[in-house]
């Protein structure tokens, strides 16, 4: 008989469970109408995400106001880099943050510029540069101007 307790253990914990399972589990997890499309999936998330607060709002709006820095940044290396991308989120801008920031530290574009060492992604066919010897201690926007960075016009300041 001994034999069987480790049976009624393991019968007791899966009973267990699944008592705790129908606490835990919300009741609107399943498959719902897609069938296995999806697999499961919580379906209250789909409008939680639809009410998600979009906190960036791309080029375009910002060129309605900032037209020059847009146009600069349209004909530069820099074209396809998003504003937010160096600005953060506009989120309610101008209302609410009045003003976004202007990082002006070696490190924002270091993200983007420092030369890897080993040169397996796209990531490493942006133009690198040593940090510890390119130009140390000095901010980048001395002589490189961000909305337009171009070959010709480095020491464009
Ligand atoms: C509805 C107009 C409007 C839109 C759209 C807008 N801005 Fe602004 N922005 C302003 C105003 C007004 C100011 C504050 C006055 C100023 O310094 O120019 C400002 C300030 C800024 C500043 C700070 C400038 C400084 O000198 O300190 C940055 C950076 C900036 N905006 C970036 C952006 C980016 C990036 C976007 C797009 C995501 C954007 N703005 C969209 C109107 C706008
Ligand atoms: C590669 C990073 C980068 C991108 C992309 C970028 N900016 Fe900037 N921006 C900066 C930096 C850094 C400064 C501060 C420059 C300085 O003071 O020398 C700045 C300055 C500004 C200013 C203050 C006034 C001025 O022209 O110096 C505004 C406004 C602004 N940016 C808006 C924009 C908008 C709008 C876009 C997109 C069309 C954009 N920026 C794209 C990095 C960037
Ligand atoms: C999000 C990534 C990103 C950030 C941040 C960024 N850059 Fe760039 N940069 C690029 C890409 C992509 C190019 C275009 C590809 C190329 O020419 O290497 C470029 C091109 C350049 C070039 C032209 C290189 C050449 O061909 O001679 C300069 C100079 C430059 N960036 C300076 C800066 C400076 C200064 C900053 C900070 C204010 C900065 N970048 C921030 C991605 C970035
Ligand atoms: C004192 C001025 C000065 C400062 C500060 C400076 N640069 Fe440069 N940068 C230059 C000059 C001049 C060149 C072109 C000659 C060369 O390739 O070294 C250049 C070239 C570059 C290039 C192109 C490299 C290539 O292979 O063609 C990139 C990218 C760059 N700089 C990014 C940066 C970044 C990022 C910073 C800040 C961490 C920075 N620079 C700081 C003057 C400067």
């Amino acid at each position: 008989m001994h034999v069987l307790r480790p049976l009624y253990v393991v019968l007791a914990l899966a009973v267990i469970m699944l008592i705790a399972r129908s606490f835990w589990v919300p009741n609107d997890f399943g498959t719902h109408e897609q069938g296995y499309t999806y697999g499961w999936y919580r379906q209250s998330n789909v409008e939680e995400w639809k009410n998600f607060t979009v906190k960036y709002r791309g080029k375009e709006f910002c060129g309605t106001c900032h037209a020059g820095q847009a146009q600069k940044l349209a004909s530069a290396h820099h074209k396809d880099i998003e504003c937010e991308n160096c600005h953060g989120p506009a989120l309610f801008h101008p209302a609410d943050p009045l003003k976004l920031v202007l990082d002006r530290s070696r490190e924002l574009c270091l993200r983007c510029h420092t030369s890897l060492f080993y040169p397996t992604s796209q990531r490493s066919q942006i133009k690198g540069i040593n940090p510890d010897q390119h130009n140390l201690g000095l901010e980048c926007t001395l002589c490189h101007k961000p909305h337009e960075a171009s070959k010709p016009g480095r020491r464009n300041r």
